[in-house]
């Protein structure tokens, strides 16, 4: 049987876990907002028109931090439509998503509904069709207290105190020509460093994030980032990086390998970054905020010009399979096994676009296969990331070259001893691949919990007729004798090896 072995010691410290790695993102596009988190008169919907089943999920999951409203969206937003009576809500055109927005749900309804979801918010400024001006407007109305026009119209809406919204984002992927107010990286470098400054003379405290590039693949990957960050260097606090991995063009040895390109994506953002601070001679290390990442399956969008104008149409509402889940485990341990400098990271979207929640108007909410490794690494990873540099066997991709077959990280809790183990085998022969970890450093280890997604039938979903059908299960057979680990990883499987240390 192939064999791959690794060493677990908490002497192999490569950062904390912060908590913000576990984010979601919830964009005015389809039906993320509109019968996705928000459906007044839902069966299970509460006196704000906020599903509570969603509610109920989205606790689950274990989502800390969301971004709002967009995405897309953002770029041709104006806030002041979300705010105040609803009869008075102008009705307006999304020329992002080709959507008419009926804005129901705004700024207010957003942060009530995250203090009901017990998440922080990250906000999302317009730096496409709008700039500083309203940029800070709305820093006032969200952040100031009172006797301010701004403030005091917040206080007039009903919500007397602060919102006190601690991380921004200027703008959404301004590089990409699809981007309402579409800019060059001059440009955008020149807007976000003057909105930048003016909200730090707001409040110095704020965290602010940059927009990077909006994928690993645009031409101008790596020089906008340098570019952005020449300007923005002293203000911003985080880069933005945004990947999506798509299953579609059926090259599943790469697909499976999707962690090796956020890997690479993630050590070139910050080469480039650390570039660009060693050239102003600026000790800060900028923050990657990986406010986008997901499976997503672009090739069966159709693109924005297909669309007609509705209202909270049906988009991009991917069923994800078992391969899908898998390599949403492999990115949350691409993610964690760069805790060092990825401070944020948000899955895109939380409720039926692209997500790990679908629901039906009217009808139920359920869990994809893709919520499972999700909500198990959000719960579990905590304390402190172990690198673990496992011998493994490989396995040969087309776009990739070769990659181990076993990819891996792990965390160690100080307070609670406990020791964890994210595994995926990304190999899909029929042998399963056994792991042994060396565990001398952690004497006593033992296997309290071994989660397994995997399933004979790799393109198994969940629907609203069978929402269980895919879910993690037991492992069988794991275990530690004279401080090893035991453990067999069957084909296109992610796992989570939970051990007790005290
Ligand atoms: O998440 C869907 C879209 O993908 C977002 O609106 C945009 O920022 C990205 O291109």
């Amino acid at each position: 049987m192939p064999t791959a072995r690794l060493t677990l010691d908490p002497a192999f410290r490569v950062g904390s876990v912060d908590r913000r790695l576990f984010g979601s993102f919830v964009e005015h596009m389809g039906r993320c907002v509109h019968t996705g988190i928000y459906e007044p008169g839902h069966p299970a919907a509460d006196e704000d028109g906020f599903r509570t089943d969603v509610l109920d999920l989205v606790r689950e999951l274990g989502v800390t931090v969301v971004r709002y409203p967009g995405g897309n969206f953002v770029s041709n937003y104006r806030w002041e439509d979300g705010v105040g009576p609803r009869e008075d809500r102008p009705r307006r055109l999304d020329l992002a998503w080709r959507s008419v927005e009926s804005n129901a749900f705004g700024l207010n309804e957003f942060m009530a509904w995250a203090a009901k979801a017990g998440v922080e918010p990250m906000m999302a400024v317009n730096l496409g069709t709008r700039g500083p001006a309203e940029a800070l407007d709305l820093l006032e109305y969200a952040n100031y207290p009172s006797g301010t026009t701004l403030s005091d119209l917040r206080r007039s809406h009903g919500v007397a105190e602060p919102h006190d919204i601690r991380m921004w984002c200027l703008g959404n992927e301004l590089d990409g020509p699809w981007q309402m107010g579409h800019k060059t990286a001059h440009e955008y470098g020149r807007v976000a460093a003057e909105t930048a400054r003016a909200m730090k003379r707001f409040d110095p405290t704020l965290e602010l994030v940059a927009c990077g590039s909006s994928n690993a693949h645009i031409d101008t990957f790596a020089s906008w980032e340098a570019t952005v960050l020449e300007h923005t260097y002293d203000f911003v606090d985080h880069l933005s990086l945004h990947a999506y991995y798509d299953p579609g063009d059926g090259d599943v040895d790469s697909f499976l390998a999707s962690g090796a390109e956020m890997d690479r994506m993630i050590t070139s953002i910050t080469a480039t970054a650390d570039h660009v601070g060693a050239k102003l001679r600026n000790k800060k290390k900028i923050k990657l905020s990986f406010d986008e990442w997901n499976v997503w399956y672009q090739s069966r969008f159709g693109g924005e010009d297909s669309l007609d104008w509705r209202t909270a149409p049906e988009l991009i509402e991917d069923v994800y399979d078992v391969t899908d889940a898998v390599v949403v485990g492999s990115l949350l341990i691409t993610l964690l096994r760069h805790a060092d400098r990825v401070g944020a990271a948000c899955q895109a979207q939380l409720a039926n676009v692209i997500a790990p929640v679908l629901t039906r108007p009217g009808g139920p909410a359920w869990r994809q296969t893709i919520f499972h490794p999700f909500a198990r690494t959000a719960q579990y990873a905590r304390g402190t990331v172990l690198r673990v540099e496992p011998d493994s066997p490989v396995v040969e991709t087309a776009k990739y070259g070769e990659v181990p077959a076993l990819w891996s990280v792990a965390t160690y809790d100080e307070e609670s001893g406990d020791v964890v183990l994210f595994a995926v085998n990304r190999g899909r022969d029929e042998e399963p691949l056994r792991l042994t970890a060396d565990l001398r450093a952690f004497p006593g280890a033992r296997v309290v919990e071994h989660a397994v997604l995997h399933d004979t039938d790799t393109s198994a979903v969940n629907t609203a007729e069978q929402p269980d059908r895919v879910r993690p299960r037991e492992g069988a057979g794991t275990k530690t004798d004279d401080g090893t680990l035991t453990v067999e990883l069957p084909p296109v499987s992610w796992h989570m090896i939970r051990l007790a240390t005290r």
